[in-house]
């Protein structure tokens, strides 16, 4: 596979084939981005105006442009250029929930005509260039096709997980007052069958900015469709013209906006933009699953997520790739499912969450071996630290030992993968997300905020320039922008992550290091989750920890104060209370795996929660628990530890 190639001395190479080469391309994206990314840019995409300037950037302001001056569209990028030699080409593998019924291909053809129909359906409804557009959908081709239908117009879309609850949707809609919803009559996930719509009903009684909804059919469940606000998709697609010209926009347009929460307050809406994106996240897709002509990739995320939106919408369309997308869930039928989807396609490269291959490692191996795995050859994981033991099961019973594993680190913030192996050139290490990519520079902060230049050495992680799809703003707050991620390190983007480089100089990511708490590879801020318990009326106060958990890879703990008319509820029916609160304003996935209650929280002479310690409590590790002589209720501390869960 590490075929040596002729590569010309003078050019980026925009598919990496050697280590050798890898290093080459490293070495010049940190001494001459400009000249890398320009390059790389100029040869592999679809411009309609080239740019002035190839980066411009500014870490105290803070502000990040790349590409200026160009202009360009990404859905033509990723469907219209490749109508003319791949028009008959699978684009999107569909694959639903219930197994029984059939998958469905959609070609370029295919996925042209209905995205520029739903373009249109869009601009019927009157959506402008800049209009922000709330898709609240299941995994079903519909999806995929408003996220381009929006980029195709110009259109910003924000994308909200259909597992958030009507709460958390209100909220991410009034953000960034969206004026339309699309969304469809239900989803289904497993044995489930949820009902969206009415979870988008029940939103929109907050949300005075939407003006229409937009409903694709799934389930066939029967919906309540508002007269003058609600519309079927289908009917309106059907009769909508099948070409739509794409809007033109500047490098620098916005594309669109994701949520992901933050340690405090109120989720961020991370604003990505057109071309630096476009050209980062497609390299990036290309070199970190060595994607060839013919593959079949799946990354079985949700596009609710950012590793929907960069790798399995605009990554692998703009290098013209097959991707598949999952509606259901790995233990439905039955625990089977994921391997049972890899050999019915001929999957080849596989991208999914520890969390997935922890939950089906402790099944039986039988589920594995009754698939025939061989069209594997890349194995990727995402979103959360993978441990040993979930790495090596993945190893040896997926990949049989025959395909490199891709731990790929990076964020909603970066829009594209950062640090990761490249199959067949990087040597891996278990647990060890590896090198940094072509264009990305780490750097290890030590206490006191200095650069740690030495290998063998641990520290919090930032990088030191940016590359084309870091995420230009949060939407509507650029202060916060700058205060969470330009602030502690001044001239250093900051990832919130601790990380450790090894005496090679491969980067282990050790975990958050702020109040961010990743459950099942999802971000979880403990702000919000504990704003959602002091609703109850029985709670007076609140402090979420995480907690090592051998699936989800933490959970969540919650130590809770009660009022004096909650000491004498049944805790029992409390904690079931607590949750469902959590429940109706985050959704399922914030609910605490344990609940104490306490008379007391440790507190600083300040008032300040000393979480160290909870968590020190919730982790079992009792012998060192720090200094706690100068609490401002040192006793409490005994308390919680005889108490403990
Ligand atoms: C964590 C997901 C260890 C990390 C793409 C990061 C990881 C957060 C890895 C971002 C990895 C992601 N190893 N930790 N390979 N990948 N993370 O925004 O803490 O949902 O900051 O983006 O996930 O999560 P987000």
């Amino acid at each position: 596979m590490c075929k040596r190639v002729q590569f010309k001395q003078h050019m980026s190479t925009y598919h990496l084939k050697s280590l050798e080469e890898y290093f080459v391309n490293y070495r010049k994206s940190i001494s001459k981005p400009e000249v890398f990314w320009g390059e790389i840019a100029e040869e592999h995409f679809l411009w309609r105006k080239p740019w002035t300037s190839v980066c411009e950037w500014d870490f105290d302001k803070p502000e990040i442009k790349w590409f200026q001056g160009a202009q360009l569209n990404i859905t033509e990028n990723c469907i219209d250029r490749h109508l003319l030699t791949r028009g008959e080409q699978t684009a999107i593998i569909f694959e639903p929930n219930d197994p029984q019924e059939s998958a469905v291909h959609i070609t370029y053809n295919q996925l042209h005509e209905k995205v520029c129909k739903l373009a249109n359906v869009l601009k019927d409804q009157g959506v402008k260039k800049g209009d922000r557009v709330c898709i609240y959908m299941p995994m079903i081709p519909e999806l995929a096709y408003a996220v381009l239908a929006c980029a195709r117009i110009g259109a910003i879309h924000s994308v909200v997980f259909a597992g958030f609850s009507s709460t958390a949707l209100a909220t991410r809609i009034n953000d960034c007052s969206c004026s339309i919803v699309v969304t469809s009559d239900g989803s289904y996930r497993g044995q489930k069958t949820l009902d969206l719509k009415a979870i988008v009903d029940e939103a929109l009684q907050q949300c005075p900015s939407i003006k229409s909804v937009l409903v694709a059919k799934r389930t066939e469940n029967p919906v309540h469709m508002e007269t003058g606000r609600d519309h079927w998709l289908a009917p309106l697609m059907e009769k909508a013209v099948s070409d739509c010209k794409p809007e033109i926009m500047d490098a620098e347009d916005p594309l669109f906006i994701l949520y992901t929460s933050g340690s405090t307050g109120k989720p961020k809406g991370m604003l990505h933009s057109c071309g630096g994106y476009m050209v980062y996240t497609a390299y990036t897709f290309k070199n970190v699953f060595q994607y060839k002509n013919g593959d079949v990739y799946w990354c079985t995320a949700d596009i609710g997520w950012i590793t929907g939106h960069s790798y399995i919408v605009y990554g692998p369309l703009a290098n013209g790739a097959t991707t598949l997308m999952f509606e259901g869930v790995p233990s439905y039928p039955d625990y089977d499912r994921f391997w049972e989807v890899v050999a019915k396609h001929g999957v080849n490269q596989f991208y999914t969450a520890p969390t997935a291959i922890r939950a089906l490692a402790k099944e039986s191996l039988e589920h594995t071996k009754k698939h025939d795995l061989s069209s594997l050859k890349v194995l990727g994981t995402v979103g959360e630290p993978i441990n040993e033991e979930a790495w090596h099961w993945y190893n040896d019973n997926i990949g049989d030992k025959n395909c490199p594993i891709v731990d790929t680190w990076w964020q909603t913030e970066t829009g594209g993968i950062l640090i990761s192996p490249i199959p067949f050139l990087t040597p891996t290490k278990p647990t060890y997300a590896t090198l940094p990519l072509p264009g990305i520079r780490p750097v290890l902060m030590d206490e006191t905020g200095s650069p740690i230049e030495n290998n063998s050495a641990q520290g919090r992680l930032c990088i030191a320039q940016p590359w084309p799809s870091i995420a230009r703003s949060i939407w509507g707050d650029h202060q916060r922008y700058k205060d969470t991620y330009f602030s502690a390190f001044p001239g250093y983007y900051f990832t919130g992550d601790g990380a450790l480089r090894d005496e090679v100089g491969y980067y282990r990511i050790t975990g958050r290091v702020d109040d961010v708490i990743i459950v099942s590879g999802h971000n979880l801020g403990t702000a919000p989750i504990e704003d959602a318990i002091n609703e109850h009326p029985a709670v007076a106060e609140s402090a979420i920890v995480g907690f090592p958990h051998d699936v989800k890879g933490n959970a969540l703990y919650g130590y809770v104060i009660l009022k004096e008319t909650g000491a004498d509820r049944n805790t029992e029916n409390l904690k079931k209370e607590i949750n469902q609160i959590i429940t109706e304003h985050i959704g399922p996935i914030a609910k605490l795996d344990k609940i104490q209650f306490t008379p007391g929280l440790p507190k600083t002479r300040s008032g300040k929660i000393m979480r160290r310690i909870l968590r020190k409590i919730a982790h079992n590790e009792l012998d060192n628990l720090g200094d706690t002589s100068t609490l401002l209720n040192p006793d409490i501390v005994e308390h919680l530890i005889e108490n403990r869960l």
